[in-house]
């Protein structure tokens, strides 16, 4: 279909605009000074919004003093990969050839999820949350030990919702979670060259919502800069799958690797998978989200098959 012209029919060109043209100078000869305050008026307003704009973006990321986005939300990343030197960590932990990490690094992928599977299992989310919720900070929901948020505490929700839970969940979300978990396994285990059946799920995996309440209790504050591997011995390579957009849903929220000399930021956009080794080379941050909900889910993966979890059933 030929695009429309929705604009107003153009005048023709003739003696109507030249005498417009002409009326218009007659008049800012005659009236200099009502101009001239016009044009006061526009300076004044014009550098009130600069102003203001500068302010808006200091408030945004004055404080952390970024240098490098490593992924921008308007990107669509078919796979990017950095590699960084492993730290000692996995040193004191047994050691599983062909899986423990031997090559350190952070990838991040728009081609793992699609956005429709980032929107079906976010309405995953949704609902579960609905149920509970924290005071502030991060609420969580994790199905395969049936933990959720509530108040300044948490709730199992199978123990709590008993065979009510099937009519809260569909086998079929829980059939989507096993194939996005299915998915970025094998991202990981591609990109780290390891093979996907090395990997075994582990705990704790979870939903989070954050919203720009203030945490209420320590658990809830989810903004500390930390190592996976030091918070939860058994994590070998975290990922996350964002589930919102980054300034079209909430403000603030992005991930930052902590980095001498810079700062590496990953913008969440929905869909988008990020994953990296959990040792102190990856020591990292959420930053606070300062308007509307960003959704996620953490997956982690361990190499040692004695901490490995199942997916979660709905029976
Ligand atoms: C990285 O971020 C932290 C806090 O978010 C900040 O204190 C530090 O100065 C930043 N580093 C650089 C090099 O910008
Ligand atoms: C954030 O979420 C909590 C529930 O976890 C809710 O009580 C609070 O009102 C929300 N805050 C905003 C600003 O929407």
């Amino acid at each position: 279909m030929a695009p429309q012209r929705r604009g107003a029919p153009k005048a023709p060109e003739g003696s109507g605009a030249a005498e417009r043209r002409r009326q218009s100078s007659t008049k800012s000869i005659r009236v200099p000074r009502d101009v001239r305050k016009k044009w006061l008026r526009a300076a004044v307003l014009g550098s009130c919004t600069v102003l203001a704009a500068c302010l808006f973006w200091g408030s945004l990321g004055g404080d952390e003093g970024i240098t490098e986005v490593l992924a921008h939300r308007s990107e669509i990343l078919p796979g990017r990969f950095i590699e960084v030197p492993c730290s000692e960590d996995y040193d004191s932990h047994r050691r599983f050839e062909g899986c423990s990490p031997r090559k350190c690094g952070r990838g991040i992928s728009d081609a793992v999820i699609t956005r429709d599977e980032a929107r079906r299992i976010r309405s995953i989310a949704e609902k579960g949350l609905s149920l509970g919720g924290s005071d502030g900070g991060a609420s969580i929901l994790d199905l395969h030990s049936g933990a959720l948020s509530v108040g300044k505490h948490f709730v199992n929700l199978y123990r709590y919702f008993g065979d009510k839970i099937q009519t809260i969940f569909s086998e079929e979300d829980f059939q989507l979670y096993r194939d996005v978990r299915q998915k970025v396994q094998l991202a990981i285990a591609q990109a780290f060259g390891i093979s996907a059946s090395s990997l075994h799920l582990t705990k704790p995996t979870f939903f989070s919502r954050i919203n720009s309440t203030e945490a209420r209790t320590a658990h809830d504050e989810y903004w500390h800069a930390h190592v996976d591997k030091v918070t939860y011995g058994s994590f070998d390579y975290t990922s996350l799958l964002y589930l919102s957009d980054y300034l079209d849903d909430f403000g603030g929220g992005r991930f930052v690797f902590m980095e001498e000399g810079a700062n590496k930021t990953v913008e969440p956009r929905a869909g988008r998978v990020s994953f990296f080794t959990s040792g102190s080379e990856n020591l990292h941050r959420v930053e606070k989200v300062h308007w509307g909900t960003r959704y996620a889910i953490t997956i982690a993966f361990t190499c040692n098959p004695d901490h490995g979890i199942s997916d979660p059933t709905l029976t």
